[in-house]
């Protein structure tokens, strides 16, 4: 429901048409967010010839197929995170998406946190080289009690389609999907490739830890951290020391729409900068970012199908490392998470 109301805030977007196969939540749906056109099927949709570009905003085990299927028609992408569900699916929609010629962006709003876009500015331009680099990301089991009240009334559905199997039951895999995903996408926009990372996992107290030791291909060291859930505040930041400066940042539940705080040092002035940033609604800049490229050639500052790939390598290293106990190199990883 964010990408509705993000979609008709945003500066150059029209939420001209929605679908979804359960019918009470489709006429629902309409009736609230007044799309001129409503689709019953995706296939009626994907055959609308006024309709530029898909959100994909479904359970992640169908977006590689919706994706894919957006792609063959034509169709520009904006696919939630992740990209899908394991590494060959992810190729093979890259394949296709480089060989379409069309726009696909992945939903890690995070990288259009105004605090988060200046950090990368910071470390692109001033900071020089990095030596370490730490994130984390700890949700909170407090969480929904505090973002409930901002979010949207969530309607339910029987006729919902969901995937098999209840897949959010199987929290070892979902939450690296659903939340490494973000803290995966973060270190790789601010710490640059990942080349290979051993990773250890704790389950205790009904609390999930996975910490990970990760080697950068510029070879600085990096920690990630991801606990699902602790009992405190909600958390996800990083810390960047480098050549000239250092980066500090703690960013926000989305839903506050508020923007991280953001901290850059140069050694050069010797002075910290902190950018106020004002539009943090990053549901809405997302789209507004998709829509630019996609309908001027302005660069992609959303994640590419080239990012969602590289992520999902990141995942499923993750998920076999904290198996296994080695080092896993995440050009040699196949499969699921
Ligand atoms: N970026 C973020 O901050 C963020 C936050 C929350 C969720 N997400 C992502 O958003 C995605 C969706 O999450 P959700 O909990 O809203 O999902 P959901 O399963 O509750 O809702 C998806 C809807 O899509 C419909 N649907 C499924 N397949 C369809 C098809 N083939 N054609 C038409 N309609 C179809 C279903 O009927 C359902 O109503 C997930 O991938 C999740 O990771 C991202």
């Amino acid at each position: 429901m964010a990408h509705f109301d993000a979609c008709q805030k945003a500066r150059n977007t029209q939420l001209y048409a929605i679908c979804d196969l359960a019918d009470d939540l489709r006429t629902r749906m309409a009736t609230i967010w007044e799309p001129q056109i409503v689709h019953r099927t995706y296939d009626e949709m994907l055959a609308d010839d006024q309709v530029e570009a898909i959100i994909v905003a479904v359970a992640d085990q169908f977006h590689v197929p919706l994706a894919t299927q957006a792609i063959e028609s034509g169709k520009h992408v904006f696919v939630e995170k992740p990209m899908g569900l394991g590494v060959e699916e992810c190729e093979e929609l890259k394949r296709k998406v480089d060989a379409s010629g069309l726009i696909l962006q992945v939903g890690n709003n995070r990288r259009f946190d105004p605090g988060i876009a200046f950090a990368k500015q910071f470390l692109d331009e001033e900071m020089g080289g990095r030596i370490g680099f730490k994130a984390w990301y700890y949700d909170s089991a407090d969480r929904y009690t505090m973002t409930n009240n901002l979010q949207p009334i969530l309607r339910q559905s029987i006729a919902a389609v969901r995937a098999d199997g209840n897949p959010k039951s199987n929290h070892r895999q979902y939450y690296i999907l659903g939340h490494a995903s973000h803290l995966v996408d973060t270190a790789r926009l601010l710490g640059g490739e990942i080349v290979s990372l051993r990773a250890r996992l704790l389950n205790r107290y009904g609390i999930w830890c996975w910490y990970v030791d990760v080697d950068f291909a510029d070879g600085s060291l990096g920690h990630l951290d991801l606990i699902i859930a602790v009992h405190g505040d909600f958390e996800e930041g990083f810390m960047i020391h480098g050549e000239h400066g250092s980066v500090k940042g703690r960013v926000y539940l989305p839903w506050f729409h508020k923007s991280g705080v953001v901290e850059c040092y140069s050694s050069k002035d010797r002075v910290f900068r902190r950018p106020l940033g004002a539009d943090a609604y990053t549901y809405k800049t997302q789209l507004e970012g998709f829509a630019d490229t996609v309908l001027h050639g302005k660069p992609q500052h959303g994640a590419s199908v080239d990012d969602g790939v590289a992520a999902m390598r990141t995942m499923v290293s993750i998920a076999r490392s904290a198996e296994t106990g080695d080092l896993v190199h995440l050009s040699e990883v196949t499969g699921l998470v």
